[in-house]
């Protein structure tokens, strides 16, 4: 059962939110509601990768921080037999530095582990200053660059045997 971290006090306006871990089959809704968050978060949002991936990737799984509907999510696949590749992960806007982001990746590390899995790797822009800091934080470590669409990202992993 996923236990959320203990988090600051000023975290506690959204001690309500309610934390969970998707998994396949995905109904057309539900890429209809990550497709409406993550248009809010990244401004110009493509649905058909996103779907491709849930769809084709193995072992995929979405983490989701909702109340009414969607403020966060965390989601990903197999890469290699005890290996995952986190994609993508976004929190709207008005509810950053609450919080969510920590227990949205604390979920996907119990889930992980639960399954199997031993490292989590991800992809970043160098200057996305928030979510570098989010995954040193959690233990990643810089493990080397590539350039995707003449844009190159810091490659980052984790080895899920060390607690967050
Ligand atoms: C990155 C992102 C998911 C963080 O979500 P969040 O819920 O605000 O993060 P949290 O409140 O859990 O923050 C946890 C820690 O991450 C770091 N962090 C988060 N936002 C940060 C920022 N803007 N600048 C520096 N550090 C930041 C801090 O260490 C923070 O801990 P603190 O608040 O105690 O200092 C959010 O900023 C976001 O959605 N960004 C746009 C989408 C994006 O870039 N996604 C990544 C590409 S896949």
């Amino acid at each position: 059962m996923f236990m959320p971290l203990p988090v600051p006090e000023r975290y506690n306006r959204h001690s309500m939110l309610e934390y969970r871990t998707i998994v396949p089959p995905y109904a057309p809704s539900f890429f209809d509601e990550l497709t409406a968050l993550g248009t809010e978060v990244f401004g110009q949002f493509d649905p058909t990768e996103l779907v491709w991936r849930l769809t084709h990737m193995p072992d995929p799984s979405v983490q989701v921080a909702s109340d009414q509907g969607l403020v966060g999510f965390k989601l990903g696949y197999a890469s290699g037999r005890d290996r995952y590749h986190s994609w993508l992960g976004g929190v709207r806007q008005e509810s950053r530095r609450r919080g969510i982001a920590v227990q949205l990746m604390n979920l996907q590390h119990e889930w992980l582990r639960s399954r199997g899995y031993t490292s989590v790797g991800t992809a970043t822009l160098p200057e996305n200053v928030a979510m570098i800091a989010l995954n040193m934080r959690f233990g990643f470590r810089v493990i080397g660059s590539q350039c995707q669409a003449d844009r190159p990202r810091v490659l980052l992993s984790k080895n899920l045997a060390e607690r967050d």
